[in-house]
């Protein structure tokens, strides 16, 4: 197994991405600390884990409460001793263009894409850096690298972590401490409600996808789960700063 003895701290962990991504890496022997701000959830994904033979712990954690999610981290690492990895994960998705989108989703876009992500690193840093060393991964969206029709709150937010995380990534090498940002594309999860609501249903957004993307269906959350532990564990210890796009050739 690749994670065997490693602690890692996963935030929307309830559902889709973040939940296979927990599974991912408690099958390589991760203890898994699956958060999400659906409790039950977290629980119910924790659960599964253990079931299954591996190790988890559940935690209700909003990540927009830059306290608590603080707290979380540094309360896991201390619980048990280390913390190797940390998957910051959760996300929010508004649509819409410059006239459409108010200051209000604009803020709660950059709390939950930016600053989560910022206040969930700065936790981190200390507990990495105690033991040599981690990996911090972010998730961004190919919508990070490109740019979408009518997305301004969710193409710009992410496009501002992917910098943040490439600037971590330079101040922090020297320590071993790599921070690399995940950047799927159309995945098959709940995420993706509004943008099928925008497209006009189901059927639609299955068009747009059979068309849009050259290989020409979704993504599964597995192939997301692949990269995780790719970017969680030894396999990538030279790769740090990086955009990992898994898209299906959508941005090329
Ligand atoms: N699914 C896709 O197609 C896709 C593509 C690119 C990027 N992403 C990114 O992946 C992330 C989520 O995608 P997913 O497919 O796993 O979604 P999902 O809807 O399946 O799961 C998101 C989880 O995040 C939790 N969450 C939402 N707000 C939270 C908060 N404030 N605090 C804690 N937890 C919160 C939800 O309860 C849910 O369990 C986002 O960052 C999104 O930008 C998704």
């Amino acid at each position: 197994m690749l994670l065997e003895n490693r602690v890692a701290f996963v935030t929307g962990a309830a559902s889709g991405i973040g939940a296979a991504g927990a599974r991912a890496l408690a099958r390589e022997g991760a203890h898994v600390v699956v958060t999400d701000r659906d409790g039950p959830g977290a629980e119910a994904v924790a659960g599964g884990i253990r079931d299954a033979g591996g190790r988890a712990e559940a935690l209700a954690l909003d990540v927009t409460d830059d306290p608590a999610l603080a707290a979380a981290i540094a309360g896991a690492a201390r619980r048990h001793g280390r913390l190797d990895i940390l998957h910051s994960h959760a996300g929010i998705q508004v649509e819409g263009r410059l006239e459409d989108v108010g200051v209000a989703d604009m803020d709660a876009s950059w709390a939950l894409n930016v600053r989560s992500h910022f206040v969930a690193a700065q936790a981190a840093l200390a507990p990495m850096r105690a033991t040599g060393g981690g990996s911090v991964i972010v998730t961004s969206s190919n919508s990070g690298v490109q740019y979408d029709r009518g997305m301004i709150a969710y193409c710009t937010t992410k496009h501002a972590v992917l910098a943040m995380t490439r600037q971590m990534a330079a101040d922090y090498a020297h320590e071993n401490i790599r921070f690399n940002a995940l950047c799927p594309g159309f995945i098959d999860t709940p995420f993706n409600r509004g943008f099928e609501i925008q497209m006009g249903g189901r059927d639609r957004l299955e068009a747009y996808v059979a068309s849009a993307i050259p290989m020409g269906r979704f993504g599964t959350v597995d192939e997301i789960a692949d990269a995780i532990v790719f970017l969680a564990s030894h396999r990538s210890s030279f790769v740090t700063g990086h955009a990992l796009v898994i898209d299906g050739g959508e941005c090329i």
